[in-house]
């Protein structure tokens, strides 16, 4: 059964043909990133009016790719939430009008539980039930997940998502974006123990603060600049020595790291269970990656990742989830 996806949470206009919940048959994505890197972030505004612009051409890329038509499909599935409002309601409004041309169901997913399937995608099959830890530039958070009609959140960050922090300490560093690849680069290359940073504890043990992190690394870097912060915020690069910022960098993803896999694991232990789930962007993250298989490994729990071209925003995940959903009586 083919179930077409279609992603536009963000800046990406994204689509996919999944067979089966778990083939990936066609996918495609187009990205607006160059038109808004100069400002440093997202600009919602630019990021809708490229996906007005481009969904019609994606779609049917990928359609054509499948080497399907569009009656081959069963079901449209499209992220419904959360995103940035006038990028969902393109996709949205998109995915509707072909689920009327085709005669088929629309089925609106959410965008944290795609991150979630994103490990089913051309993978080994994985048990439920399991802790899941969603890590992107919008949401930090641990789910339990009994299976994807069942799920309850355990915790979520209370300011800063995990990726917004590497995007901001990207910008502190004068990096550019999105931070979080450039920030994993020079990591490799510094002394992650040399500056001893911190995340904020928070008062329910599975919730995230990642907001103090990145104060702390910005008057760091003020302490060595000896610049004024707020000309640090205006986006006014570090200018430091390039072994102080990829010690920086190392120190900072290290510590986001550590708290991030001493929280999965604590999720772990609380639900009783030997099966952990990382997605979204950050997962992306090499150092993670394999500090988190290392450790689990250690623990006797079995860690999943997607595969890499999974981990950021994509369509394929989305159609995937819409397949399971449909097939569980949505
Ligand atoms: O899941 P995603 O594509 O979009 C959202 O749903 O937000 O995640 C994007 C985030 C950005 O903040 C980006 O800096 C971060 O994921 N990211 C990474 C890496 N690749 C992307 N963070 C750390 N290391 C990476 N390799
Ligand atoms: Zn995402």
């Amino acid at each position: 059964m083919y179930v077409l996806g279609i992603e536009t949470s963000c800046d990406e206009t994204a689509s996919a043909v999944v067979k089966d919940g778990r083939e990936v048959i066609s996918d495609t994505i187009s990205s607006s990133l160059e038109f808004h890197q100069k400002y440093g972030g997202i600009v919602p505004e630019i990021a809708f009016r490229r996906q007005l612009e481009t969904i019609a051409q994606v779609v049917d890329c990928t359609v054509k790719e499948a080497g399907i038509k569009l009656r081959d499909i069963a079901v449209v599935a499209v992220t419904e939430q959360p995103g940035l409002l006038g990028s969902l309601v393109v996709g949205l409004s998109f995915a509707k009008g072909i689920s009327m041309a085709a005669q088929v169901p629309l089925l609106g997913v959410n965008h944290l539980q795609s991150h979630i399937y994103s490990v089913f995608l051309n993978q080994q099959k994985i048990n439920f039930p399991f802790v899941a830890l969603v890590v992107s530039g919008g949401h930090s958070s641990l789910f339990y997940i009994e299976d994807f009609r069942e799920i309850r959140l355990l915790g979520e960050t209370l300011d800063d998502a995990c990726g917004e922090a590497f995007d901001k300490v990207a910008q502190i560093l004068g990096l550019g974006y999105p931070g979080g690849p450039l920030i994993e680069r020079l990591a490799q290359e510094g002394d992650a123990g040399k500056i001893k940073f911190a995340c904020s504890r928070t008062k329910k043990p599975l919730d995230f603060s990642f907001s103090g992190i990145k104060t702390a690394v910005l008057y760091y870097v003020r302490q060595l600049t000896g610049s004024p912060v707020n000309r640090l915020k205006n986006r006014q690069t570090a200018k430091l020595p390039n072994r102080q910022t990829r010690d920086i960098a190392a120190s900072f993803q290290e510590t986001i790291i550590d708290t991030l896999l001493e929280k999965s694991l604590l999720a772990c232990k609380v639900k009783k269970t030997k099966a952990l789930v990382v997605g979204g962007g950050v997962s992306a993250n090499n150092r993670l990656r394999q500090k988190f298989l290392e450790v689990t490994t250690e623990e006797g729990i079995s860690c999943f990742f997607p595969e890499k071209k999974f981990c950021t925003d994509n369509a394929a995940m989305v159609a995937g989830l819409g397949y399971w959903l449909f097939k569980g009586g949505r």
